[in-house]
């Protein structure tokens, strides 16, 4: 008998077609009306799931009892309680690699649309305002040559660096667990403390998971390093800045003002005060949103997805001892 499969994100036909061929497959529209209580109709007998923007808590999973393996169509894996798919032996994969190259083409839409006030002038121009030649007072900041301080160096922030190095000509700081030489070596980057890559860099740019290390990573005092000339862009996940201490000190101009995709809470509030001030660029979250990204993406999630319910290692794991385990206790 075939294994039952819950998809929760809406898939391309040809993918849709790639997993009815293997295993019985039911889509659920989450966003739609009821939506979650289809999908919790649906746990007790699915084997695998495929998805992403929801968090698979216990209690939700403690209604699957046969689940074997999630494919989660993000890298991110914040939304996964990771303690818990250990202790029931679930395999959790993500997508790596496959989007490495549109975040951080995001982060650099982000870095412009903030310095050069691109979104704020390109309303000005919209609204009828544009009468004469423009004023120093709506000049923007120069990117190219700036200095680019990068939290977290994995794909990303590397993928990040090479864009400034090359393309902008940027000296690039950054921090991560530890120095890493083909970094310094490839971009002719510094490693530093996160403060003095926050009191240093033009353009401080957040690329590391949320996790509990960095959940709140920066905060009232972090952001006080900050230059009165800096540029802070998150396109990792909101809860690692303090949303309350961001405002505060947007508010307060004491830096020149941020480019967000990602928020503490999402879809971000329409009473939000950042929607108000006009040095933030806010994006719905779209920083692997292409067509081409997400096809890959969704991709690589059901490769993941159908390698797991055929006794075979996915290819993109989060959780390796898992894998090991089931191995050990159930050996080919
Ligand atoms: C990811 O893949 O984690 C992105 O943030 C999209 O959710």
């Amino acid at each position: 008998m075939k294994k039952h499969v819950v998809a929760y994100k809406a898939l391309s036909p040809a993918l849709l077609e790639r997993l009815r061929e293997a295993v019985d497959l039911s889509c659920i529209d989450i966003t739609g009306e009821s939506g979650l209580a289809r999908l919790e109709e649906a746990l007790p007998t699915a084997h695998g799931l495929i998805g992403s923007s929801l968090k698979l808590t216990p209690a939700l999973l403690d209604k699957a009892l046969q689940l074997e393996a999630i494919a989660s169509i993000s890298v991110g894996y914040d939304n996964y309680d990771l303690d818990y798919l250990a202790h029931r032996g679930i395999l959790l994969s993500n997508t790596p690699d496959v989007l490495t190259e549109t975040v951080a083409d995001t982060a650099f839409a982000l870095i412009l649309a903030t310095a050069r006030r691109v979104v704020e002038l390109a309303d000005y121009v919209k609204a009828g305002k544009w009468q004469r030649s423009i004023g120093e007072p709506l000049f923007g900041n120069d990117v190219h040559g700036k200095t680019l301080g990068i939290i977290g160096m994995g794909r990303i922030g590397s993928a990040i660096a090479r864009r400034g190095r090359f393309g902008f000509g940027m000296p690039i700081l950054y921090n991560s667990h530890s120095p890493k030489p083909e970094v310094d070596r490839e971009f002719s980057a510094r490693y530093c403390s996160l403060d003095d890559l926050l009191s240093e860099a033009d353009f401080v740019c957040i690329t590391v998971p949320l996790s509990e290390e960095t959940s709140g990573l920066i905060g009232a005092r972090q952001l006080a390093l900050l230059k009165q000339e800096a540029f802070l862009i998150n396109i990792s996940r909101g809860k690692v800045v303090d949303e309350a201490a961001l405002i505060e000190a947007l508010q307060a101009k004491r830096f020149q003002g941020a480019g967000l995709d990602v928020f503490e809470k999402e879809p971000l509030p329409s009473d939000s005060p950042l929607l108000n001030l006009p040095q933030v660029v806010a994006t719905p979250h779209i920083g692997s949103a292409t067509h081409g990204t997400r096809e890959g993406m969704a991709r690589c999630a059901v490769d993941n997805l159908l390698a797991a319910l055929t006794g075979k290692r996915p290819p993109d794991l989060v959780n390796p001892d898992v894998w090991t385990r089931r191995m050990t206790d159930h050996p080919k």
